[in-house]
């Protein structure tokens, strides 16, 4: 019993000396980057390591992960701080603001010099274009997931770590707004999509294109994002508590105002139409937006497509009915510009030119 005791100690002595010496040890040639863990597959376990469906998410904790690729300490000095533990599809506006004003504590810091955010993938995108509206700091933000969970063969999770500890260590990140590092890849947050289900390569930029590239572990640059971002956006969150309800009404064949009628009765303030094509309204639709605008609800256009810009005056007389279009954002993304854009006005002309600008 004793001697158990004294062991314990020693071991909490041992753990205490080691902290100590690894805070001491922080290189003052090498940036200081804050890993905010906040769960996901990258965090998940399965029980076998073939196992790469039906795992369970956000299992492990940060300094687990952390402990897993001892290289990111040749490139930074890195810590770690569990934010949340979810998958991501428990990812709330309310996780959102609590991140937001997590990042810009943080990067107020003169001693935090970029941030990485461990996520689930499901909603990473969605996570990624919010930051890129309400960070106020110019140092990298950069999301990162990974596919596989961290008890499989080959998990991508440790790479895309690395990797990304390394975009937000390098000032050459700084100013290009939130972004995403997943499968050597550099993305905007403003206009990465997930893309397959499973596989490692699932998130593309298709058309407008990928940042860049890591190489042996190092971000190489080759295009930038000309929209606004971070401190050149109007949106500020830090006495936000929750945000103004929106949500996104989807189209298809035979589809009905239904949806679009109980979110109205719901009440929200804003409401997204994920449309056909370049945006079309189907005839059972456009009465029932039209009545939702009438009662106040922002109403914005946007396409299931995937791609593209959606036409102001195309394929409906937004001028007439007093909408917004989506520009290229797809309908989750317009919905969190939509949101941002209600805790600053209702006017439908402003709402445009931010869609036009962000
Ligand atoms: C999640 O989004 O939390 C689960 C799926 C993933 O991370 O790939």
């Amino acid at each position: 019993m004793l001697f158990q005791k004294s062991a314990q100690s020693m071991i909490a002595l041992l753990g205490f000396l080691v902290a100590v010496a690894s805070a001491q040890a922080a290189d003052p040639k090498l940036a200081n980057v804050t890993i905010l863990a906040t769960g996901g597959t990258i965090a998940g376990t399965g029980a076998t390591s073939t196992t790469t469906v039906g795992y369970t998410a956000a299992t492990v904790g940060i300094q687990t992960l952390i402990q897993a690729v001892p290289e990111m300490t040749r490139i930074a000095n890195v810590s770690g701080e569990q934010v949340f533990q979810i998958a991501s599809e428990n990812m709330s506006n309310e996780h959102w603001l609590t991140l937001a004003k997590r990042v810009n504590t943080l990067l107020a810091q003169k001693d935090v010099h970029g941030i990485v955010i461990t996520h689930g993938t499901d909603t990473l995108e969605e996570t990624a274009f919010f930051l890129n509206l309400v960070v106020k700091s110019k140092k990298p933000v950069v999301l990162v997931g990974s596919m596989r969970p961290s008890s499989a063969i080959s998990a991508d999770g440790p790479v895309n770590l690395y990797n990304a500890v390394a975009l937000a260590a390098t000032p050459d990140a700084a100013g290009r707004g939130v972004l995403v590092a997943m499968n050597d890849q550099i993305h905007a947050g403003r206009d990465v999509s997930k893309s397959n289900t499973t596989m490692v390569d699932t998130f593309r930029t298709p058309e407008l294109g990928m940042l860049g590239y890591f190489q042996g572990g190092k971000p190489f640059f080759y295009r930038q994002v000309t929209r606004k971002h971070t401190t050149e956006t109007e949106f500020d969150i830090s006495s936000l508590n929750v945000l103004p309800p929106v949500d996104v009404a989807y189209a298809y064949a035979n589809v009905g105002p239904t949806a679009i009628d109980a979110f109205v009765n719901a009440g929200v303030k804003g409401l997204v139409h994920a449309g056909v094509g370049n945006g079309s309204l189907p005839a059972k639709v456009r009465p029932a937006l039209s009545a939702a605008r009438a009662k106040g609800v922002v109403v914005v256009r946007a396409s299931r497509v995937g791609q593209g810009i959606l036409a102001r005056n195309g394929e409906a007389n937004d001028d007439e009915l007093d909408f917004v279009v989506a520009d290229t954002l797809s309908a989750q993304k317009a919905r969190i510009l939509l949101m941002l854009a209600l805790t600053k006005t209702n006017d439908t002309k402003e709402i445009q030119r931010m869609f036009y600008t962000y």
